[in-house]
C-alpha cells in the first residue's frame, strides 16, 4: 500500500517539531495512531557530510516501527537538496518534506525555511531537483504567506503541481505571525478547494473537538497536529475512539516508557530533555507544580524511574 492510502485509513500525522520529535517520541505517537510522523527539521548540510551525520545520529535514527516517517530537511540550495533527498531516500525514508515554514531568524536569515516564501524561483529549483532525486513521495510545507499582505499559497501550490510534489502541508498562518495568533483554516479550505495534491492542514488542531473540525470545515486530507501532541501522544486514540480518555496511571506508565526508550537512545541527555515531556504528561496530576519541582531536580536515570513509579504507586491506592 503506498503512502498515501496508508495515511487515508487515519488522517492525523505527527508535525515535525524541532528538540521534539525524534525516534522515542515518534514511535509512540505511531503506537498510539499517528498514521505518519516527521523528524525535526534536518539541514541539506548536516545529511550531505558523512562527519556530520556521524555527529547527528540522533536526527536519523528511527525504528522500522515507525514507517511511515518522512524526513524533513531544510535549506536554500538546490543542488544539495538533489543530494540530501537521494540520501534520505537511501536511508529509508518514506518522504522527503521540503520546509518553507520556519519563521526562525538561524533559519530564515539564509533564505531558508519560511523566507522560500519569498523566493517563488528558489522554492521551484529546490522543489525540482528533490523530485529528480527520488522515487519516493515529495512533500512541501508551507505558510499562507509571508505577510498577512501576501498569500503565496496558490502559487506555491501551482508550481508544486506543475514539478510532481504529491503533498502540500498549510499551516495556516504567516510567516510574521510566527506562532501567535490563530491559524486561518479557511486558506486550507480554499487551497483544497483549487489543489490536485493531497493537502494536510496544519495550525491549532489542540484536542480531539478541534482536530475533527479542522477536517470537517477544510476538506482537508489529512490533519497535522504539533504542539497539542507534546506529552499527549494520547490525542491520536482520542480523537479515533470518543470514548478513550487515558487515566493518570496510562500517562505515568506512558511517560515511563517514554523515558526507558530515550534513555536507551540517548543516555544521560534524556534525563534532561525528557523534562519538557515530563511537564506536559504530569500537568493534570494532583500537586503537578510541586512533582515537576521534584522530578526535574533529579538527574540519575534510576531515580528518575523510581521517583515515577513511587507516584504511579501513590495513584493506584
Ligand atoms: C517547538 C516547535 C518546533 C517546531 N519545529 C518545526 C520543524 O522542525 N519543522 C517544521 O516544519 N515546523 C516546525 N514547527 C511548526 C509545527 O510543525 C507546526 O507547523 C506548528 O506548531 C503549528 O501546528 P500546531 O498548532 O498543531 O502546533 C515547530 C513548532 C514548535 C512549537
Amino acid at each position: 500500500m503506498n503512502v498515501l492510502n496508508k495515511i487515508k485509513k487515519f488522517p492525523f500525522v505527527l508535525a515535525p517539531l524541532a528538540g521534539y520529535t525524534n525516534y522515542p517520541f515518534r514511535l509512540i505517537c505511531r503506537q498510539y495512531g499517528a498514521s505518519l510522523v516527521f523528524t525535526e527539521m534536518v539541514s541539506i548540510y548536516t545529511i550531505t557530510k558523512k562527519n556530520l551525520i556521524k555527529k547527528n545520529s540522533h536526527f536519523f535514527y528511527f525504528s522500522k516501527k515507525e514507517k511511515p516517517i518522512a524526513l524533513q530537511l531544510f535549506g536554500n540550495n538546490p543542488d544539495l537538496f538533489y543530494e540530501a533527498a537521494k540520501i534520505g531516500q537511501e536511508m529509508g525514508y518514506d518522504i522527503i518534506d521540503i520546509n518553507m515554514g520556519c519563521p526562525v531568524r538561524k533559519v530564515v536569515r539564509t533564505g531558508a525555511g519560511a523566507n522560500l516564501l519569498d523566493n517563488l524561483q528558489l522554492a521551484e529549483k529546490i522543489v525540482k531537483n528533490t523530485v529528480k532525486a527520488v522515487k519516493i513521495p515529495v512533500s512541501i510545507k508551507i505558510r499562507i504567506g509571508p505577510t498577512e499582505k501576501k498569500n503565496v499559497y496558490l502559487d506555491f501550490n501551482k508550481m508544486a503541481e506543475d514539478n510532481g510534489v504529491k503533498i502540500i502541508i498549510l499551516h495556516a498562518r504567516t510567516r510574521t505571525q510566527g506562532f501567535s495568533g490563530y491559524a486561518d483554516w479557511k486558506h486550507i479550505e480554499n487551497l483544497k478547494k483549487k489543489s490536485r495534491l493531497f493537502i494536510i492542514g496544519n495550525g491549532d488542531a489542540k484536542d480531539r473537538n478541534s482536530a475533527l473540525k479542522m477536517q470537517k470545515e477544510t476538506g482537508c486530507d489529512a490533519v497535522m497536529i504539533g504542539r497539542a501532541a507534546i506529552g499527549n501522544p494520547f490525542i491520536f486514540k482520542e480523537i479515533k475512539n470518543k470514548n478513550y480518555h487515558p487515566d493518570l496511571k496510562e500517562k505515568i506508565e506512558t511517560a515511563l516508557k517514554h523515558f526507558e526508550l530515550f534513555y536507551d537512545f540517548a543516555r544521560k541527555r534524556a534525563i534532561f530533555e525528557m523534562r519538557k515531556f515530563f511537564g506536559k504528561y504530569l500537568s493534570d496530576f494532583p500537586y503537578a507544580a510541586k512533582i515537576r519541582k521534584e522530578l526535574f531536580a533529579i538527574d540519575d536515570y534510576e531515580q528518575v524511574k523510581d521517583y515515577l513509579k513511587e507516584l504511579r504507586k501513590t495513584i493506584i491506592l
